[in-house]
């Protein structure tokens, strides 16, 4: 098996039988939610466009994941997605075929996707790979296999002994306690999951929210004592108990 991270996507490709490219979290339309809130920012939708098929030149895939939250607006449709969807998605065929594993932002996106292009919610197997957005209970049959998720965003902070503060994207890569699959019997088996960064620029949750108040099955079942951070480059890191025992310490 053959990884390769890249830093200008975020995304990761995993070569097995395929050169799958994965990449998560891409919210187009949320800077028309955000002008509800007060924030007036013109959309980037075409520059995320741009970024993907970048990515895919750059990578040279067989085939691409999108692994959830390719929309923003819960519920509904906006009229910036209605079109930025379309042109996302047209601009992506022309390249190489892609899925989409639907996430919590996503209802509604089977209008603009031929059926073969979804995958199922909770989960399936791709070349081995486990794949889903994240915000569900995952199917048994990922038990023992490497899972790559979105919906986490997570972000971590770099900081000097003079206290200067790097923020960045992050890949988390950890075990998952077996307790999640209640109906799988092999408790040996190990499950690890590889939590991919968000695509859209605008979002992002540092790990000390994500794992102290965690929202997410596979957040809770991250038995955080295994689990690595990888920049977007996927250099390591460190692993994920010194950093929030470090961002605990310098809150406080
Ligand atoms: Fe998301």
């Amino acid at each position: 098996m053959i990884i390769e991270f890249y830093s200008e996507g975020p995304g990761v490709l995993i070569e097995k039988k395929r050169r799958i490219l994965f990449i998560a979290d891409i919210h187009m339309g949320i800077e028309h939610e955000l002008q509800k809130s007060g924030f007036y920012i013109r959309s980037r939708g075409q520059e995320r466009i741009t970024r993907i098929c970048n990515l895919i030149t750059e990578s040279d895939p067989d085939m691409m994941v999108i692994l959830g939250d390719v929309k923003h607006r819960i519920p509904g449709t906006s009229y910036q997605e209605f079109f930025e969807l379309n042109n996302l998605f047209s601009a992506i065929r022309k390249l190489i075929p892609f899925i989409v594993t639907p996430g919590n932002h996503d209802p509604g996106i089977e209008e603009f996707l031929k059926t073969e292009e979804i995958s199922k919610k909770e989960g399936s197997i791709l070349d081995t790979t486990g794949i889903l957005h994240g915000h569900m209970i995952p199917d048994p049959a990922l038990s023992g296999h490497l899972i790559l998720c979105g919906h986490h965003h997570p972000v971590v902070s770099l900081t000097d002994q003079v206290g200067v503060a790097l923020k960045t994207p992050c890949f988390i890569l950890g075990e998952v306690n077996s307790n999640i699959f209640p109906d799988e019997t092999d408790e040996d088996e190990s499950t690890r999951i590889l939590m991919i960064p968000s695509f859209n620029e605008l979002t992002g949750y540092g790990i000390e929210k994500i794992f102290r108040s965690p929202f997410s099955p596979l957040s809770r079942s991250l038995i955080i004592e295994t689990a690595e951070i990888l920049l977007p480059d996927g250099s390591y890191a460190g692993d994920l108990q010194s950093h929030l025992a470090h961002e605990k310490n310098a809150a406080t």
